[in-house]
């Protein structure tokens, strides 16, 4: 979903943007550009396709200059071409623009500057942006840039510069996020930290309706009245190796291997083994509501919707709170009438997904407490909600979600432990839940010593058009996330579904060249699940088994067998949905898909 990268300082800009450009690839985007300033000199280029083909044009051509802007796009108004690729510029070029968002009122914007004789060359609606702030210029770039956002309906991130102002870079937002990150080599901005995580983890969050004016030495915040913001740096946990592949072949699979890391930062410092008792810092401000909550719902998009899913099972095991979730595309349209003291969760890796942004804005309309399960620190969710917790996954490239869910569902584990403390569970129960979380690092380690074998598995069944994924109770939502993985990645077509519903309809389409993933941990449900299988085995459909270790029963009648080591029911999705995740890299390595970046899929989707 496009993404801004700026750079102002001592060093040649050039290389800087590239690189910044290349670590937002993971974002979707179908074209790019950059434009370097040397004093009052200007050079830009853009380009279609990939970052290689920008890096292609470039390569060779000088470009001098320590201050730049650079783009990749995602087309909302006019097709992808190097004439709308941003940088877009004014009629004089003189003023340079990178724009995420969508500028809702353009039309009427260019139809207004079009009549003052100023004439248009893109089918963009940024283009307006770029005309509108060289007729305001009179020497202040800053000034400009905010009576342009004075003017302007929609979204926007953007970064600017003038012909005539060099060293400087005004860059302003309202509803897509920017990031300035400050260096003793300069400053960065950009759309997201892995941009410039090789250079600073200093960072400041500028918020919504918030412009700055940044140069090699300094930076400074203004409201869009004008009003001076002072704001100190924060420090991102997020480290260089971390927007590195480290010898992975691709990010998604480091990210799979990393779960064993991720699922002990998810919970590091957040235990009291004696006591049987989470520490939750985040949630401390809301505290004294949240604990007397009776009702919540969970709200979220697609894997973190899924991440809800399974919350919804835990909370109600280890609570006494009425649980229910909410698709947040969805979730707005519904006719909302809250309890009171109602805590809407809202769960997202990003922390910037439109429809679940909005779905909280309007629980908060209708009364609700507002808490977040977020992945990206000084996120817009981590500032809309009343408080919440951060999931300590670090940065997750690989544009399929995995590191990030495990982390969640740990997140919502504790949220829910910490609140049945306070109810009706007992130390022991407590005692034991803890233990079996810190057990956890080590069985991930142990399961993913089965790569190969399931590799071996996946070489079996990649070539087969269409898979099913069955669970039950706590592994139903486990189910649609593998078919989620499998259909995000490989593009095989999968469909997720709670195994007691397969005699309503699935059981029709089984047939020898369709696999099932059967989730059957030895839990409460084991026997069923046992049946689900000997069902579909009867009519000859291949059963991929994901077992608890030792099931004898199911080795006995599934084509293929994954164990899982033996945990407490309600943890079993943090391990079973792991061998869900390697079948899906698998199946789309042998298919040979851009694993990473998916077709048509962006890792944050910040339009509705
Ligand atoms: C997950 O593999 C997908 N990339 C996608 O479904 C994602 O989970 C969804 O867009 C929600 O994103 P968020 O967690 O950043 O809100
Ligand atoms: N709406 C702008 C365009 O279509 C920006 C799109 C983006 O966010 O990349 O050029």
């Amino acid at each position: 979903m496009c993404g801004i990268v700026c750079y102002v300082g001592e060093k040649s800009a050039k290389p800087i943007l590239i690189e910044g450009l290349r670590r937002l690839e993971y974002r979707g985007y179908d074209s790019a550009g950059l434009a370097v300033q040397n004093g009052n000199e200007i050079s830009c280029y853009r380009e279609v396709g990939k970052i290689a083909n920008l890096e292609a044009l470039v390569d060779g051509k000088s470009m001098e200059g320590s201050t730049g802007i650079a783009h990749t796009r995602w087309a909302t108004h006019g097709e992808p071409s190097v004439k709308n690729a941003h940088p877009q510029r004014d009629q004089e070029e003189n003023v340079y623009v990178i724009h995420n968002g969508i500028i809702e009122n353009y039309h009427l914007l260019k139809k207004q500057l079009e009549k003052k004789g100023i004439t248009f060359r893109s089918e963009t609606d940024s283009e307006v942006l770029a005309q509108l702030i060289a007729f305001y210029f009179d020497g202040n770039l800053a000034d400009a840039v905010r009576k342009t956002m004075s003017q302007v309906e929609g979204t926007f991130g953007m970064g600017v510069i003038h012909r005539h102002v060099p060293g400087q870079i005004v860059v302003a937002r309202r509803g897509s996020p920017l990031i300035i990150g400050v260096s003793d080599e300069g400053h960065f901005v950009a759309s997201d930290v892995s941009a410039m995580v090789r250079y600073t983890n200093k960072v400041v969050h500028l918020q919504e309706n918030e412009l700055a004016t940044v140069t090699a030495d300094d930076f400074s915040i203004l409201t869009a009245s004008a009003q001076q913001i002072q704001r100190s740096t924060e420090t991102v946990e997020w480290r260089a190796e971390d927007a590195e592949l480290n010898g992975f072949p691709h990010f998604m699979l480091k990210e799979i291997y990393e779960q064993a890391y991720t699922i002990k930062n998810a919970f590091r410092g957040r235990l009291e083994p004696g006591e049987g008792v989470p520490k939750l810092g985040g949630i401390m401000p809301v505290w004294e509501d949240l604990k007397n909550c009776r009702h919540m719902v969970l709200v979220a998009c697609g894997t973190s919707y899924y991440a809800a899913c399974v919350g919804k099972y835990i909370f109600e095991k280890l609570t006494e709170i009425d649980t229910e979730v909410g698709l947040a595309s969805e979730f707005r349209y519904r006719k909302l009438n809250f309890p009171s003291n109602t805590f809407v969760v809202a769960i997202s890796q990003s922390g910037e997904t439109a429809d679940t942004i909005a779905a909280i804005k309007e629980a908060k309309r209708k009364g609700a407490r507002l808490l977040g399960i977020v992945n990206v620190v000084g996120s817009t969710i981590s500032r809309e909600t009343d408080a919440g917790i951060y999931n300590h996954a670090g940065p997750e490239i690989g544009v399929a979600s995995t590191k990030n869910f495990t982390s969640q569902l740990i997140t919502l584990t504790l949220l829910a432990l910490l609140l049945g403390r306070h109810q009706h569970l007992s130390l022991t129960e407590g005692i034991q839940a803890i233990r079996a979380l810190e057990a956890l690092p080590d069985q991930v380690r142990e399961l993913l010593g089965q790569s190969s074998h399931i590799e071996a598995i996946a070489e079996k069944y990649f070539h087969c058009a269409n898979w099913l994924f069955l669970g039950r109770k706590y592994n139903y939502p486990i189910a649609l996330e593998g078919a989620l993985k499998l259909k995000e990645v490989s593009y095989i077509h999968a469909e997720g579904y709670a195994a007691g519903e397969m005699k309503h309809g699935p059981i029709a389409l089984i047939n020898p060249e369709m696999p099932t993933v059967a989730i059957i941990p030895d839990d409460e449900m084991h026997e069923k699940m046992l049946s689900n299988i000997h069902e579909i085995k009867s009519r000859k459909g291949p059963v991929i088994a994901i077992a608890t270790q030792g099931d004898e029963k199911v080795r006995e009648i599934a084509d293929d067998v994954i164990e899982i080591p033996p945990i407490l029911d309600f943890l079993t999705p943090i391990l079973s949905v792991i061998p869900c995740q390697l079948l899906a890299y698998y199946c789309a390595k042998f298919l040979e898909r851009d694993i990473d970046k998916p077709r048509n899929l962006a890792k944050s989707v910040t339009v509705e």
